[in-house]
């Protein structure tokens, strides 16, 4: 079981999530992107894999975006501060990478306690989750990932410990069985899904708030690349930082990951700074296209459009055509182009809507006077 705790304001310790290089520790001036000062900090950051736990905010200042999110939990820590009680249970939902683990780490962090991390199906066995309730400490957050994968064991184990900080355990079978129950400390669960769909209801309600994280906005995005080159100690042009932000699909990781892929390149090429120019020429090497899209977004959409005359087409089939998991398609691909209008959903399946045809240069045969003639019976399907 993956559970790493950690101290308020301190990147976590631990095998799976190590820390890293802190935010501090890349801040300082602007340098141009090949001087050696900046190759050290990439050796630090980068080269022991730490690149994801050093850009991470620390405290809800640095967090930057999901504005109602920020507002209601600034409110709620304020309450459970005055209180002197720990914060109430929070379920966060949304496609991967907008900051759900984060937001875990910084309420940890705004609480002065520890975050103990674990994930889902890392709690497959009754044991490992009794294990890990009676480890916690009054305060502590609890961030559980996948929540959608608990298995229904835990799950039930989960619910009095959840409403009255109880574990409910049955000992022996049959006539000898003996039913106990162990106090817990106080402590608040943060749960984390990209399914939200998948949550059985009575473990959702359990949550005191829920709430959806949604993509960001260019502004962010470029405050986030702004951010994070800043620690990365990348000399960014607000033009460069503009063009990874409308190329990172909302998400904040895949700024970080376009901002590392373009650091990389001005490095080699030798360019003193990251301008637009240099991030266009530098994301199209990656066959990035300027919304961001990559190879695995024009297959699905090009399949779509040729195979499937722009749908309806339901997504097994559409996984099966594309040899791809329906559940990556689901939370990974979906998502975005959902959000910019390039697919629509309907009761028979996903469908291309107009803009992903002007997108890829492809005629909508839908829109055709032949599409029209057979839509309306007077050509047999596959003409
Ligand atoms: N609001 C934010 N401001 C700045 N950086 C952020 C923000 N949210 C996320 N990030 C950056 O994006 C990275 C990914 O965030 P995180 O791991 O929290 O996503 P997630 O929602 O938990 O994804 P997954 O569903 O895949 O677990 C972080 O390492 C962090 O550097
Ligand atoms: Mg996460």
């Amino acid at each position: 079981m993956a559970i790493v705790p950690s101290r308020s304001g301190k990147t976590p310790q631990g095998p799976s999530r190590p820390s890293g290089a802190g935010p501090s520790s890349g801040a300082g001036a602007n340098h141009p992107v090949p001087q050696s000062p900046q190759r050290q900090v990439e050796a630090t950051v980068e080269e022991k894999g730490h690149a994801d736990e050093a850009l991470r905010p620390h405290r809800l200042g640095d967090y930057i975006g999901q504005t109602d999110l920020k507002q209601v939990l600034h409110i709620a820590l304020e309450a459970a501060r005055c209180r002197q009680e720990p914060l109430d249970h929070l379920l966060l939902y949304g496609p991967p990478g907008l900051g759900k683990t984060t937001m875990a780490m910084v309420l940890a962090a705004e609480l002065t306690t520890r975050c103990r991390i674990t994930s889902a199906p890392a709690l497959e066995r009754p044991r490992d989750i009794i294990g890990l309730l009676m480890s916690l400490e009054q305060g502590d957050v609890l961030f559980i990932d996948e929540i959608h994968r608990l298995p229904s064991m835990a799950e039930e184990l989960l619910y009095p410990a959840m409403e009255d900080f109880r574990l409910d355990l049955a000992i022996g079978k049959g006539t000898t069985a003996r039913s106990r129950t162990i106090d817990l400390p106080r402590f608040t669960l943060v749960g984390a899904t990209t399914k939200a769909g998948s949550i059985s209801s009575p473990l959702r309600d359990r949550f005191g708030m829920v709430h959806r994280l949604d993509f960001y906005n260019p502004r962010e995005l470029q405050a986030i690349v702004e951010r994070s080159a800043k620690l990365l100690q990348m000399g960014v042009q607000p033009s460069g930082a503009q063009a990874i932000a409308s190329r990172c699909r909302g998400t904040p990781r895949i700024a970080n990951r376009l901002l590392r892929r373009v650091r990389d390149y001005a490095l080699v090429k030798v360019f003193p700074s990251i301008d637009e120019q240099v991030v266009a020429q530098a994301l199209a090497m990656h066959r990035i296209d300027p919304l961001g899209l990559d190879p695995s977004d024009h297959r699905l959409l090009r399949t779509m459009a040729q195979q499937f005359e722009g749908g309806p087409v339901g997504l097994t089939t559409l996984a099966a055509v594309l040899g791809e998991d329906p559940d990556t398609i689901e939370t990974v691909l979906e998502p975005y182009l959902l959000q910019i209008g390039f697919l629509q959903r309907t009761p028979r399946g996903r469908r291309l809507a107009p803009p992903a045809y002007d997108h890829l240069g492809l005629i909508d045969l839908r829109l055709s006077p032949a599409m029209d003639q057979r839509l309306d019976g007077q050509l047999p399907i596959g003409f």
